[in-house]
């Protein structure tokens, strides 16, 4: 693997990333309540398989075969995240103990195992109890979700002390309530705008929350980030992908180092409403940034939507979901968050690729992942050489998942998990990265002892 191992200083964390709705299954067991995606994968067309996540891999009942793969990979860290129905049913008030139990001995046995427990708090899963409120959409649901967090905070801060307020914002946003393709559904740009502000005012609170209750807590967010290059060397696509940038990116980087929201979009913005001053003081205060990236975006000049910029999809490589493989974007980005907005800390918290793998004799092989793994931990490895300060890696994901609109069809596991027994199955790319995590082990205890 051409030294790969040693380009990562001895501290890096290697992990997996999962999340609550797409492995946990369980969905009304031990008092849970109903989430969003509960109520969205039963709309009819929802899904494009017709599945829900019911069951989805089961972990809330395999949990233990489960952090025994971690443990069999090597992993130095897990990010996962909590299902606020399973702890909260109804969003706010009354805790359900028995949804906290299961955490509890999940992160126990994440420290028995010597994995470093990541702790997303929304992946997601909104209480539909709150959507009946509004959701997102209200106002209330910043200081819903700040108790939430002091709940969390409280029960599981003195093992958890990694935390990540949300995962991608800009997605709950804009596929939640923009083009409508993920829960709750809701196609309307302005509504999509509002979200996106609470989103932030919940973030500052959620962390305000989680740091009143444990003074070691080191608090993030995860956040989707790609490049936006233009489609041609015309001046108007240029414009179109700055405008993208600014939507993607800059939206949400802008704030959360304190320098409010980026004049150009809020001027853009300004016909659907953007209680901007009240980020006014806002100075993010992050202890690191969670980058998540997949691809970059190519973006040409259009005649419709509110950002009159469209996406184009490059000739070249694609994974299984569609998505172009463009690892030197993955350095270019992971370069850019450091030159521009100076994070104390990075993380990768996802990053992968999915592939239609199959079982052959009771092995998956899949040199693509490898080879797309290969690729974007080179990226990583040349980004911590030009001065970034990326401090782990999780790779989206521990195993094949509930990969939401697109039901089990699209399999982005190093673990395969079998559907209808449920059973795992490291692939060649999960044996890649133990012999990765292993190689990097013995080159760390090699320098120590130099
Ligand atoms: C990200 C999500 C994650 C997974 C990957 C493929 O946008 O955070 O849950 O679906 O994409």
């Amino acid at each position: 693997m051409s030294e790969l191992d040693r380009r990562f200083p001895a501290s890096f964390l290697f992990g997996a990333a999962t999340a609550a709705y797409q492995i946990e299954g369980a969905h009304d067991e031990d008092g849970k309540g109903p989430s969003i995606w509960d109520e969205f994968c039963r709309r009819p067309g929802a899904i494009s398989t017709g599945e829900t996540g019911d069951v989805a891999c089961d972990h809330y009942h395999r949990w233990p075969e489960d952090v025994g793969l971690m443990r069999e990979l090597g992993l130095d860290a897990y990010r996962l995240s909590i299902s606020w129905p399973r702890v909260i049913p109804f969003g706010t008030g009354a805790v359900n103990e028995r949804g906290l139990a299961f955490y509890e001995r999940l992160i126990d046995e994440l420290l028995r195992a010597g994995i470093r427990p990541f702790v997303t708090l929304y992946h997601w899963d909104l209480p539909q109890a709150l959507q009946v409120r509004g959701g997102w959409a209200s106002r209330e649901v910043v200081p819903a979700f700040a108790a939430y967090a002091d709940l969390i905070a409280r029960r599981l801060g003195d093992r958890v002390k990694d935390w990540m307020t949300l995962n991608e914002p800009e997605v709950v946003a804009y596929a939640g309530h923009h083009s409508g393709v993920h829960a709750p559904g809701i196609r309307d740009f302005r509504t999509a705008i509002l979200v996106s502000h609470h989103l932030l005012l919940a973030h500052r609170a959620a962390a305000d929350a989680i740091r009143a209750r444990s003074s070691e807590a080191h608090v993030g967010i995860a956040l989707n980030l790609s490049p936006c290059d233009p489609a041609t060397a015309s001046e108007a696509d240029a414009q179109a992908a700055r405008r993208m940038d600014g939507s993607l990116n800059r939206w949400f980087l802008d704030p959360l180092f304190g320098r409010g929201y980026p004049q150009d979009m809020a001027a853009l913005y300004l016909p659907y409403f953007v209680r901007a001053r009240e980020l006014e003081g806002y100075d993010g205060s992050l202890d690191f940034v969670g980058v998540n990236y997949y691809a970059r975006r190519v973006v040409r000049a259009s005649g419709e939507g509110p950002l009159l910029a469209d996406r184009v999809d490059p000739p070249g490589e694609h994974t299984a979901i569609g998505w172009e493989v463009h690892p030197d974007s993955f350095r270019r980005l992971l370069v850019r968050v450091h030159q521009e907005y100076h994070p104390r800390e990075m993380y990768v918290t996802e990053n992968g690729a999915a592939y239609d793998d199959v079982v052959v004799n009771d092995r998956v092989d899949d040199p693509a992942r490898v080879r797309f793994l290969e690729r974007h931990f080179t990226a990583a490895a040349e980004a911590i050489a030009a001065g970034v300060p990326l401090r782990g890696y999780f790779i989206w994901t521990l195993m094949d998942n509930f990969e939401w609109a697109h039901g089990t069809s699209k399999r982005f596991g190093i673990v395969h998990t079998d559907y209808l027994t449920q059973r795992r199955r490291v692939k060649a790319s999960g044996e890649w990265y133990r012999a990765l995590i292993a190689a990097h082990r013995d080159s760390g205890v090699e320098a120590a002892a130099q």
